[in-house]
């Protein structure tokens, strides 16, 4: 085996121990925060766990009817792109990981991908600097939307039943509408959407937003009679008719309003009938790129034509006596996530205490070093060598935690990337888990990237587009939305996918499913999967104490650990402190899904009380 030395970690240390030691404090278990209590939802067979109730149900449904875990995943990820559209989508993308009951596993990478067009510098003006909000907002943000693709394809290798079968609940529950949760209508009332006045339908020419109505056959009237706000026959208040998201034009979105959804259910149509055809071909196809010129974006017909899903070989490692099968890249989090964990097998969490000062000092100071190797190394393998093997290796993390000061902040400055590595060279998100009843298991973490994505729909087919290109670092050094620095590992180019943070992860002991994880939380989605398993593992909470409990993040820029309410008591606030730790207090993040297999094989489920999630199964 190749053998590197580790000079910068040598160095870290070095600096720090001249620097400030402190004494030990006293024992600081007595400093561990209490866990919440917190009952789960158990089921003998089958379990899904999503963001959203009616897809959670939908899910369940599938698995009824003989179904298997791939079948069930198709329905929720299309579930999701109706009735949770702050992040589940058909204009993103995801990672989908599974496990069969068989032994057999894959990694179904459906990332977006920068248009042809994409270049570089086209976030930043002349002077080289970035310009606000371009890589954020707007159409220029899509990446090639991965999702149909990715589904059509797990499908094809892994489904039971029927195509149609699984993709009409979805195309069901658009045609009904969306009763909005008090979540959602926050979400919506809280975002401005982008919305043109006109648009071309393929064959029928441009047409403005009422004529659009009559085409649907519906008047305006019909429109105000099945309860939709509607003021009047401006032609703005017909697009907010049909760009369905956009805040009705007096008063506000409220919890129990109905989101009729007539364009994405007839979009959902053509990707029932047609599969992947329905979405990259067509009329979908065609109102993607019309919207794109409308909106200055560039994404092109050949983009969509070109777009492919890839199958990954997923990462293993271990810990605690269990095999952790998680993500590889483009995805950062699960090179990250083995990376910790083996930082942290060596400390005895547990007898520290959940959130003790000694806990928090040792995860965090792992945090730090995974992510200063994250902003360096990590980027899309197609595009360049990324060296997962030689991060993965016990004796670099060894090294990397080497540097670690027993009561003392390692600052971030002194911490960067591990040296002698062979150099890469060239908010909102959903999770989702199923366990069927054979066994089989699927972990998907699926992403517009912001709330919303880009704020995009795509007029006359009823969807929102992601704005994944900000997962690019579109310059060395700033900071993304996420406030992640990278490097030109993860630069821009055409047809390169960007670095995620998504990180779908099974748990397996004596060969079988033990627990399975996942969450949205853009760059906290890293440590909050660690935390989940800390959860389980060092701490015995159940799925739903695991998902619940407050969390803790950091990722070595900015230089703090953020903090949600209850995650650490005063006294051990008071003592991180002293260690030279910054905290900040900071509103919740991510929603954590959780299956676990009891030993006596019943299903035990986390749904995540920051949203709206929900855990069901028979
Ligand atoms: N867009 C969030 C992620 O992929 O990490």
């Amino acid at each position: 085996m190749k053998r590197f030395f580790y000079p910068l970690a040598l160095a870290g240390l070095l600096a720090c121990s001249t620097t400030q030691t402190t004494t030990a404090p006293a024992t600081s278990a007595v400093l561990a925060t209490p866990v919440p209590a917190a009952t789960p939802v158990i089921t003998d067979k089958a379990m899904v766990v999503s963001a959203h109730p009616e897809a959670t149900r939908v899910g369940v449904e599938i698995l009824r009817k003989g179904g298997n875990a791939y079948d069930a995943a198709v329905a929720v990820q299309f579930a999701l792109a109706v009735v949770f559209p702050v992040a589940g989508n058909i204009g993103g993308g995801g990672f989908l990981l599974y496990r069969g009951a068989d032994g057999s596993e894959g990694a179904l990478d459906f990332r977006e991908t920068a248009p042809a067009a994409a270049t570089r510098d086209m976030y930043l003006d002349q002077q080289g600097n970035v310009i606000p909000d371009l890589s954020t907002l707007g159409h220029l943000a899509a990446g090639v939307p991965g999702t149909v693709a990715g589904m059509a394809e797990l499908h094809q290798k892994l489904g039971k039943l029927p195509w149609k079968d699984v993709v009409q609940p979805a195309v069901d529950l658009a045609a009904k509408g969306v009763v909005l949760t008090e979540k959602e209508a926050a979400g919506l009332n809280r975002t401005t959407f982008f919305s043109p006045a006109r648009f071309e339908l393929p064959g029928e020419g441009q047409m403005e937003w009422g004529d659009y109505a009559k085409h649907l056959g519906k008047s305006a009237a019909a429109f105000k009679k099945e309860g939709i706000e509607y003021s009047g026959p401006s032609s703005q208040d017909l697009a907010a008719l049909y760009n369905p998201y956009k805040r009705p034009s007096r008063g506000a979105w409220q919890p129990g309003d109905t989101l009729r959804l007539r364009g994405l259910a007839r979009t959902l149509e053509r990707i029932r009938d047609q599969g992947r055809a329905g979405f990259y071909e067509g009329t979908t196809a065609v109102l993607i790129v019309q919207e794109m010129q409308r909106g200055k974006g560039i994404i092109t017909k050949q983009d969509l034509a070109n777009y492919q899903p890839k199958w990954r070989t997923p990462l293993h490692g271990k810990y605690r006596g269990y095999e952790v099968l998680t993500f590889p890249p483009p995805s950062s989090g699960g090179v990250a996530l083995l990376q910790m964990l083996q930082m942290l097998e060596p400390y005895n969490l547990g007898k520290a205490g959940w959130h003790s000062p000694q806990a928090t000092h040792w995860i965090t100071e792992a945090q730090r070093r995974v992510y200063a190797d994250r902003a360096t190394y990590l980027g899309d393998p197609d595009f360049g060598r990324v060296p997962v093997a030689q991060l993965l290796e016990k004796p670099y993390n060894k090294q990397r935690m080497a540097s670690t000061l027993p009561y003392r902040a390692t600052p971030s400055a002194q911490v960067t990337a591990g040296a002698g590595l062979p150099a890469y060279e060239s908010d909102q998100t959903t999770h989702y888990n199923i366990v069927d009843a054979q066994g089989n298991a699927v972990s998907c973490t699926t992403t517009l990237n912001g709330a919303y994505g880009s704020k995009v729909v795509v007029a006359g087919a009823g969807f929102l587009l992601n704005n994944e290109m900000d997962d690019f670092s579109s310059k060395p050094g700033t900071p993304n939305a996420y406030g992640l620095v990278g490097g030109a590992a993860n630069a821009i180019a055409p047809g390169k996918r960007m670095l995620s943070s998504m990180t779908p992860t099974i748990l397996t002991k004596s060969k079988k499913v033990a627990l399975v994880a996942g969450t949205p939380g853009g760059s906290t989605i890293i440590t909050s999967v660690l935390q989940a398993i800390l959860n389980t593992i060092d701490y015995g909470m159940n799925a739903q104490q695991a998902v619940g409990a407050p969390r803790l993040h950091h990722q070595w820029l900015p230089d703090q650990i953020d903090v949600e309410e209850g995650a650490l008591l005063p006294a051990a606030k008071d003592t991180l402190q002293a260690r030279g730790y910054r905290l900040n207090p900071r509103a919740p993040w991510g929603r954590m899904e959780v299956i676990r297999v009891l030993p006596g094989g019943k299903l035990e489920g986390g749904a995540d009380p920051r949203g709206d999630d929900s855990a069901q199964g028979y």
